[in-house]
């Protein structure tokens, strides 16, 4: 049907009012329809049938994934607390790991207790590197690999570094005059370190 043989007109009329009618065009119409459908297999789909999530169902995967890597991520560095090296532990406990640390690791060089064999005598107040409680750790962390001590970061973990190191730093003026090997004395290049008591 052309244009002009349409009559534009709807037929009906109030008050002299009357109502056009347009044909609509057909991408127009298409387009209505299809929207028509979407909205109904949408319907169905999500509301329905519920086969698939709504947003908040979406959103609350999301979440538990986020969630589930972050406790896989926390898992794997280990306990969450950080250590502190800037403070020796007293504690027994920590106290004992640290010295089977010390039997394990360190004994070859530094001697059973501590006089020193290869490895400076770690009782006396003379430290090559520094003798306070931050400097005796980051020495162990760090290592002094050109002397022949190793970087003991790569080989114990955080809580044993401050173990051995809490034990290391307990070892301080305690009796080696008996101790065989006999204790070694202060290398050259250390310096005198006095604890604040
Ligand atoms: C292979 C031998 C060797 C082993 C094993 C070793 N050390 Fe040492 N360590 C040394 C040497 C050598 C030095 C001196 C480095 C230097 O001359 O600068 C040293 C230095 C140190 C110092 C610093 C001493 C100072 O005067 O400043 C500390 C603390 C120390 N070692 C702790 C440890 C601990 C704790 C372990 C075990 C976890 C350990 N060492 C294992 C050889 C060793």
């Amino acid at each position: 049907m052309s244009n002009e043989e349409h009559n534009p007109l709807a037929g009906h009329e109030v008050d002299g009012i009357t109502e056009l009618d347009n044909q609509l065009p057909r991408w127009w119409v298409w387009l209505f329809w299809l929207c028509n459908i979407f909205a109904v297999v949408y319907l169905l789909y999500y509301h329905v049938f519920n086969m698939g999530p709504l947003q908040i169902g979406e959103y609350e995967a999301e979440m538990a994934a986020a969630q589930q890597a972050q406790a896989a991520l926390a898992a794997s560095r280990g306990p969450a607390e950080a250590i502190n090296f800037d403070e020796p532990s007293a504690d027994p406990a920590i106290l004992a790991k640290g010295k089977s640390i010390y039997g394990i690791n360190c004994l070859a060089c530094h001697a059973m207790d501590g006089q020193g064999l290869v490895g400076p005598n770690l009782t006396d107040d003379f430290w090559i590197h520094g003798g306070s409680f931050q400097e005796i750790s980051h020495t162990i962390i760090e290592g002094v690999p050109e002397k022949g001590m190793i970087s003991w970061k790569l080989v114990l973990k955080e809580d044993e570094i401050h173990a051995v190191a809490s034990y290391v730093w307990s070892l301080h003026g305690t009796d080696v005059s008996a101790s065989v090997p006999p204790a070694k004395p202060p290398e050259p290049e250390a310096k005198e370190y006095k604890r604040p008591s």
